[in-house]
């Protein structure tokens, strides 16, 4: 039987280089050997207590029919006012559309913007997930570099000049998977007035807004003097803890928000009411949980990196914000995924190859902090281990 469209074709990417060490890791685990997770992002802490049990007084009230496609609108205008509190624009719950996680937002933001064939600028090195969207709505990606040298931050004058008139789209994120780094006020401002001046839109991800630690995130929409063209998406899976809670948003102009919500009529239908009660109560009522998670990401990236600095002969970027520390290689292996198989087989410890985000982060490995002190500290443990053990 072959009668499968091409966009099923096109969504099946096959097993991925870039994940076969940590799908062996986790094949190790499950067959009972002493593996050090630090692959992954998803966080470990549990969703605080509170949202946890608002959510079930919501359940246990009947909170579980359905749902407008654009989402419930207490949670449209909790995610508005938080908007209002951060950006000098104020928004309201028009511009506000609700998805089951920050994928599905940039899945439908993108389809909404962009045909195939369509020409889209994108930063290297990127989150993983966006290469399966790009190529599942076909679009023609030019790649931007930011360099590990310009702290994988691309320049002003390199997204400019890859603009073409055919160019529709600028996608960038920040603070940045995976290196950490944060675009300034000052390059969003200027970005942002160039794309409205040549009506190009530019979609920002910006799911790890509310974790940095040496300088304050500041979002797109707060930069730009003017939100035309321009969207912001972010969502609760890194900072309350909430992943398989399923729950992101995109703020856009009311006019996209529409189509948006005709997409999401077509896609998901709309998300459960109960999780979207407990997402207003968790962006209404966060600062406490936001703050201890954030000190403690903190506490444990300021471990990893005085553990990495007693590593002869090893260079990091120390993030300034989000969850992984990108740890130069390049010394010690050409290739980064030889690199993280060794580091496996010797160790058991699995970190993922810099590869799997672009061209950029080659040479590099991206080591996760989502685990205890203890863990992280087992996995500096292994990892010094492993580079004295082969005469690294
Ligand atoms: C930059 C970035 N965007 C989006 C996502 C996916 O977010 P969600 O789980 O809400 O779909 C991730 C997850 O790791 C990410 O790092």
């Amino acid at each position: 039987m072959s009668a499968y469209s091409k966009l099923s074709q096109r969504l099946d990417t096959g097993s991925d280089k870039a994940w076969s060490v940590h799908d062996q890791a986790i094949e190790m685990q499950r067959q009972g050997e002493d593996v050090v997770l630090l692959s992954i992002g998803d966080p470990d802490f549990r969703t605080p207590e509170p949202i946890v049990d608002n959510a079930i007084s919501h359940l246990r009230v009947g909170r579980t029919h359905y749902s407008p496609a654009l989402g419930e609108l207490n949670f449209r205008r909790a995610v508005a006012d938080y908007e209002t509190r951060v950006s000098p624009h104020g928004c309201s719950p028009d511009e506000v559309a609700i998805f089951p996680g920050v994928t599905a937002a940039i899945y439908a933001v993108l389809s909404c913007l962009l045909d195939a064939g369509d020409e889209i600028i994108v930063v290297d090195p990127a989150y993983v997930g966006y290469m399966p969207i790009l190529k599942a709505i076909d679009v023609k990606v030019t790649w931007v570099d930011a360099l590990p040298e310009n702290d994988f931050l691309p320049t002003l004058a390199s997204l400019l000049a890859a603009i073409t008139e055919n160019t529709r789209v600028i996608f960038i994120n920040t603070p940045s998977n995976p290196s950490g780094a944060i675009m300034s006020r000052d390059f969003l401002a200027t970005l942002a007035e160039e794309c409205q001046k040549r009506g190009i839109w530019l979609v920002c991800d910006e799911v790890y807004s509310m974790f940095t630690y040496d300088k304050p995130h500041v979002s797109l929409r707060t930069a730009a003097a003017d939100t035309e063209g321009l969207v912001v998406i972010d969502g609760l899976s890194k900072s309350h803890a909430m992943s398989g809670w399923r729950m992101g948003w995109a703020v856009a102009p009311a006019e996209l928000t529409k189509h948006l919500g005709n997409f999401a009529a077509m896609s998901q239908f709309g998300c459960p009411q109960f999780i979207q009660d407990a997402s207003a109560f968790a962006l209404n009522n966060d600062e406490y949980y936001v703050r201890e998670m954030r000190e403690k990401y903190r506490e444990r990236r300021d471990t990893v990196c005085a553990r990495l600095d007693q590593m002869s002969g090893v260079s990091y970027h120390k993030p300034e914000s989000g969850m992984f520390v990108m740890i130069d290689v390049s010394h010690f292996e050409n290739d980064d995924t030889v690199f993280a198989q060794k580091l496996l087989d010797a160790q058991g410890l699995s970190l993922l190859p810099g590869s799997a985000f672009g061209e950029n982060s080659k040479g590099h490995v991206r080591f996760s902090l989502v685990q205890p002190i203890d863990v992280l500290e087992k996995g500096c443990d292994r990892l010094h281990a492993y580079l004295q053990q082969s005469g690294c």
